[in-house]
């Protein structure tokens, strides 16, 4: 069985095994990333643009290897640069999604056999490398589960390019019932996170990115949160109600998005004869009922909260469901513990779709909320801050650039996130008008009276009529 998660505190691993589950992880990886472009598509499939907001799939793939070569091989391992004159292309900050189509980019067949020779150079070195407790870069492979993490990231945001694409399925989509457990119920819809503090963040977890550090305490007052994420099923009954033309469940920045956007529903939804129906990696199906909300953006899940009478999450209020075990008083890795299991969580692309909520029971957390990691990611109500103590590293413009008000957070992973690119303390941020990321959410209200989400305007209109 393949490791599937990143190592615990590194004194329990010695170096050579922790360079074997690199080395596995690095052709895991990989692999993915050739199942998403040159495996299944060829020709304008890989180099033109499906949509200003994605790059050409044959940018991404290019771009893991340049960022695999600047990291493992001149950072890491002192190496001078394999072909300076294509740095630039694919530089991030130097090039917006919507102008890489027109750059002279590696046509596939040269990208593919770029990032091949950083790759054989990385593993050849591999062997020599020092993971230095005295070195941040290197110490518990830090630098190494970064370069991973990160290709585990472009594979999502190619999967998010697969579902914009026009056209003939690419992607095989495995039958859901083999992998999706039978959803027992919870019986209750929200669970109460008692009064008291919680560990947010991180200080110990070695492929921690900086903005999951340091560790610190954070006391919340009480507060409900919902043991499912909202669903399909839900979702409709607030368009059915009017939601989307009601402008007191939208903050005035939301309205402008409804009103300049003209969105009425998620993204990839059509209506067909008083049915709606959905697009999926080029196929067309019902909507499912069961399944958790996906492809709406921040306005969307926050208009839906208001008009529920409850709000959405703050982050650490997430994250305190997530992981506050308080009968031992600390935080865990993941819901259910501080080791990924298979079967706990909808992860890993191993599905093309979200599972039925209230699905993964075992993957519940110490307060018994479900599907916190896995199927979709969700939408909390915190803007992208940097925690108290905060030191970028190793590089700003991994996280410190995009601090302040403009991203909201999102947290959890996706079902086709990997195991090794999440963690209860994993987090996420996009703009608040985005829809392409597989972007969902669930509802918290407080649980002392006059706090925000305590009144219910939507039940107490209910009643009314
Ligand atoms: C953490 C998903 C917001 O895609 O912009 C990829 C990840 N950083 N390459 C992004 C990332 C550098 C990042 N997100
Ligand atoms: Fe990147």
């Amino acid at each position: 069985m393949a490791p599937l998660s990143s190592p615990g505190p590194i004194a329990e691993h010695d170096e050579d095994a922790l360079k074997d589950l690199i080395a596995e992880e690095l052709g895991g990886v990989r692999a993915r990333s050739f199942g998403l472009t040159t495996d299944v598509l060829d020709g304008d499939d890989l180099t033109s643009q499906v949509s200003p907001l994605m790059s050409p799939l044959v940018w991404d793939l290019a771009h893991v290897g340049n960022y695999e070569e600047l990291w493992l091989l001149r950072a890491a391992a002192g190496a001078d640069p394999m072909r300076p004159e294509i740095d630039g292309l694919y530089d991030a900050f130097e090039h917006p999604r919507a102008e890489r189509p027109s750059l002279p980019l590696l046509p596939p067949d040269e990208a593919r056999a770029y990032i091949g020779t950083v790759r054989a150079k990385v593993l050849d070195a591999l062997p020599s490398v020092r993971f230095d407790t005295a070195d941040p870069l290197t110490s518990g492979g830090f630098v190494y589960g970064m370069v991973v993490q990160h290709e585990h990231m472009h594979d999502e945001t190619m999967l998010a390019t697969h579902q914009l694409r026009k056209g003939a399925p690419a992607l095989l989509d495995p039958v859901a019932e083999a992998l999706q457990k039978p959803a027992a119920a919870s019986g209750a819809d929200e669970v109460l996170i008692p009064a008291g503090p919680f560990e947010m963040g991180t200080s110990d977890e070695p492929w921690a990115y900086d903005n999951e550090r340091p560790g610190h305490m954070v006391d919340l007052p009480a507060y409900y949160i919902d043991v499912e994420p909202v669903t399909n099923a839900a979702y409709l009954a607030f368009m059915e109600a009017g939601g989307y033309d009601d402008p007191r469940w939208w903050t005035s920045a939301g309205w402008e998005w409804r009103n300049t956007s003209g969105k009425r529903a998620p993204a990839f939804w059509s209506r067909e004869g008083g049915q709606w129906l959905r697009r999926r990696f080029g196929r067309t199906e019902p909507v499912p009922p069961r399944e958790p909300v996906q492809h709406v953006c921040w306005y969307e899940a926050d208009a839906y909260a208001r008009w529920a009478g409850k709000r959405l999450p703050t982050e650490a209020e997430w994250e305190k469901a997530a992981r506050w075990d308080p009968a031992v008083q600390r935080s865990r890795k993941f819901p259910w513990g501080d080791v990924y299991e298979e079967g706990r969580a909808n992860l890993g692309q191993r599905l093309l779709r979200p599972s039925d909520a209230g699905s993964y029971a075992s993957g519940a957390s110490a307060y018994g909320v479900r599907q916190l990691i896995g199927d979709v990611w969700e939408w909390t109500s915190s803007d992208f801050h940097g925690y108290p103590g905060f030191r970028s590293f190793p590089y700003k413009e991994y996280s410190e650039v995009f601090f302040g008000p403009d991203y909201k957070v999102l947290r959890g992973g996706s079902w086709a996130t990997h195991p090794l690119a999440i963690r209860g303390s994993f987090r996420n941020w996009d703009y608040p008008i985005r829809r392409q990321i597989f972007s969902g959410f669930r509802c918290a209200r407080s649980a002392v009276a006059g706090g925000r989400g305590g009144s219910s305007p939507h039940r107490a209109q209910a009643g009314e009529s």
